[in-house]
């Protein structure tokens, strides 16, 4: 049986241990990492900074909220505006493992500047289970390299530090309850962001859309689970497709992108069930997300995969 509060009474004690001078936390505002921060923060107090790395591939208002929470946890924190660094080195690459070796690099990059400023020699992340097994660790084949894990460069001058390395997503939320942690109950979302949601290219416009797209699934979703038509799922999205497919528009001929709706049920994201959402709902999904897009987005799409074969993300 997993027991919270003997995880977080080890994990305290191994990063006094361990961590003798200052640390830095990859803090992205999700369950894996705030829970990671109040371990690390309990553990060396003040000689602790969380860094939230703006990439401008987050969700709709996520920095804003971010700010808040770490404004409200007792923990040093930093808002890094960086999306310009992550744009340019994403321009012109359209291969999904290339994409998130490239983002692992530059959150690193960013992460060793603050560390230096901060006089840190250790890196704390909320790397879990699944992003190490996933990444190709313990002999297994790559499924995709979770940025956290595989995306991280081969010289790195800091050290790392993973309190949560062998917990599962339903583990991680055990502790966040133990903590009374807010986020505990969040969906989870992939550390490379939207730029895995944004098939093809990855561009400030794409990225627009398949946020806004996020944000419809999420709140018609979310609506939809307060009226009782529905349970929330474990999670739910949208993902852009380079995918272009006619369509006519007010009489007129549009040539335009397809969005693909994402719902999944699961327990710790190894496997997943594609979510049996009430029609009306993905009606309401697709009249918003076709409404409000212009011409740019004329189809969208359910996805009814499972996880296999499928992976929850598409990239
Ligand atoms: P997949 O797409 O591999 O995702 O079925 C399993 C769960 O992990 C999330 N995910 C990530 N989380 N870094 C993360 O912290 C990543 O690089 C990453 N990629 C996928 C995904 O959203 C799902 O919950």
């Amino acid at each position: 049986m997993f027991n919270a509060e003997s995880l977080v009474d080890t994990q305290i004690r191994k990063i006094k241990e361990k961590v003798t001078g200052k640390a830095i936390i990859a803090c992205s505002g999700g369950v894996d990492s705030v829970v990671s921060a109040v371990i690390a923060s309990k553990a060396i107090g003040d000689r602790l900074l969380a860094v939230y790395v703006n990439t401008g591939l987050m969700r709709k208002g996520e920095t804003e909220e971010v700010r808040g929470m770490l404004g409200s946890m007792n923990v040093n924190f930093k808002i890094l505006d960086a999306d310009n660094i992550f744009f340019e080195g994403l321009k012109g690459i359209t291969d999904p493992e290339a994409k998130r070796k490239i983002i692992g690099e530059k959150f690193i990059r960013c992460f060793e500047k603050e560390a230096k400023e901060f006089g840190a020699k250790y890196l704390v992340q909320g790397t879990i289970a699944p992003d190490w097994i996933e990444s190709g660790e313990g002999g297994r084949d790559v499924v995709k390299s979770h940025h956290n894990v595989g995306g991280i460069p081969k010289e790195m001058d800091l050290e790392l530090v993973e309190p949560l390395r062998d917990l599962y997503k339903d583990e991680v939320r055990q502790v966040a309850r133990f903590l009374g942690i807010e986020v505990s109950e969040r969906q989870p979302f992939p550390g490379p962001g939207l730029s895995v949601r944004c098939l093809g290219e990855v561009t400030p416009e794409n990225i627009a859309i398949v946020r806004e797209a996020c944000h419809i699934v999420e709140d018609e979703i979310q609506k939809a689970s307060a009226d009782g038509k529905m349970e929330l799922p474990w999670q739910y999205f949208a993902a852009l497709l380079p995918i272009r497919s006619v369509g006519v528009r007010d009489g007129k001929r549009v040539y335009g992108m397809t969005v693909v709706v994402r719902a999944v049920l699961s327990k710790d994201g190894m496997t997943a069930k594609c979510a049996h959402i009430p029609f009306s709902v993905l009606e309401s999904v697709s009249a918003r997300i076709a409404g409000e897009m212009g011409d740019k987005v004329n189809r969208v799409v359910y996805d009814i995969t499972n996880k296999p074969p499928a992976t929850i993300e598409w990239e």
